[in-house]
């Protein structure tokens, strides 16, 4: 009799065994996400978000608004295309692309559609009195994105997490630089390679609080950073509404600390890049493209857009 059950047993062993396998398979796959929503561009007011896939990981991340100022060049469309080839490999970003023009120009419109990634595209020119050598770029076209920003979340109710951060379309990011923006509490900062005359800038930190700044150049500076040195959360953002940043009295290279000093203090800064002893982001500069040989008249026999 015990050798029958015995048998019986084994016979029914491995079938079990397979429905416990598939079993098993099955459920491991069910809670896979689906492939994130991306690629909706999205014109100048804004529109209704996808809804986000239940158990998504990157569903809880803080959105980085990414604001990028940007105006007609030979260049231009290079620029974009790095810009947004980094941009695209970021989970929950959302690009703020300000033209410096009295209207949106056809190549950034067509660009921004083929960027494949959450996109708001914007438009403010930099009045004529000041696009002159000496004087702060982009003022304008920053702060309609933050005005954009500031609309779209009025009416929601907080928490709101996000990030924001003012991403010059010539710069080269790392993509480590996103994660460690992305725990911003309310300001945070790092090191910037390749600026104020030296291989980098940074802020000097000592246990964990910012107390002084690395750098070559006008020392004097409250908070002596680059543009690309720092991040901002959102609800600073909304809970200083009236942060922005301006044309009067504003100096070469003091835009950064006129815009900061409206919404932090140095003490409070967080330094992020282990401590800032790490370059995660490079204030290049495009050379000036050589167009001698350019000729007057079309001479080709198509019409390209570069
Ligand atoms: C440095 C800082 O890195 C900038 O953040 C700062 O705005 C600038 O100085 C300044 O002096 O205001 P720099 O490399 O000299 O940057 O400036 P650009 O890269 O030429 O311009 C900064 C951003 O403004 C770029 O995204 C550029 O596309 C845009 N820009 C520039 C315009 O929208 N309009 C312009 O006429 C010039
Ligand atoms: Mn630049």
């Amino acid at each position: 009799m015990k050798s029958l059950l015995f048998s019986r047993f084994l016979l029914l062993l491995p079938w079990v065994l397979i429905v416990i396998i598939v079993l098993d398979i099955d459920s491991s796959r069910a809670p896979l996400p689906a492939l994130s929503p991306r690629g909706a561009a999205e014109g100048g007011s804004g529109g209704a978000r996808p809804p986000a896939p239940r158990r998504r990981p990157e569903a809880a991340l803080p959105t980085i608004y990414a604001i990028t100022p940007t105006y007609s060049r030979p260049v231009q469309k290079a620029e974009l295309t790095r810009l947004a080839n980094t941009f695209r490999q970021v989970s929950r970003l959302h690009w703020i692309l300000v033209e410096d023009a009295a209207a949106r120009s056809e190549l950034v419109t067509r660009f921004v559609a083929g960027a494949g990634l959450p996109c708001t595209h914007l438009h403010v020119p930099t009045p004529r009195r000041y696009k002159r050598p000496g004087l702060p770029r982009a003022t304008e076209q920053r702060n309609a994105g933050l005005a954009w920003l500031r609309q779209r979340h009025q009416h929601l109710p907080p928490p709101q997490p996000g990030v924001l951060f003012f991403a010059d379309d010539d710069n080269t990011y790392s993509l480590e630089l996103f994660q460690e923006m992305r725990t911003t509490r309310k300001v945070s900062v790092w090191p910037v390679g390749l600026v104020g005359g030296r291989r980098y800038e940074r802020p000097v930190v000592e246990n964990g609080k910012v107390v002084g700044w690395y750098t070559g150049w006008r020392a004097d500076r409250p908070f002596a950073i680059d543009m690309a040195g720092f991040a901002v959360s959102l609800q600073v953002i909304l809970s200083h509404p009236k942060a922005v940043f301006k044309r009067r009295g504003s100096q070469p290279g003091m835009q950064e600390s006129d815009f900061l000093k409206q919404i932090t203090t140095v003490e409070e800064l967080e330094p992020k890049a282990n401590n800032c002893t790490k370059v995660l982001v490079w204030h290049t500069r495009t050379e000036k493209v050589n167009l001698a040989n350019e000729p007057k008249y079309h001479l080709d026999t198509v019409n390209i857009e570069v």
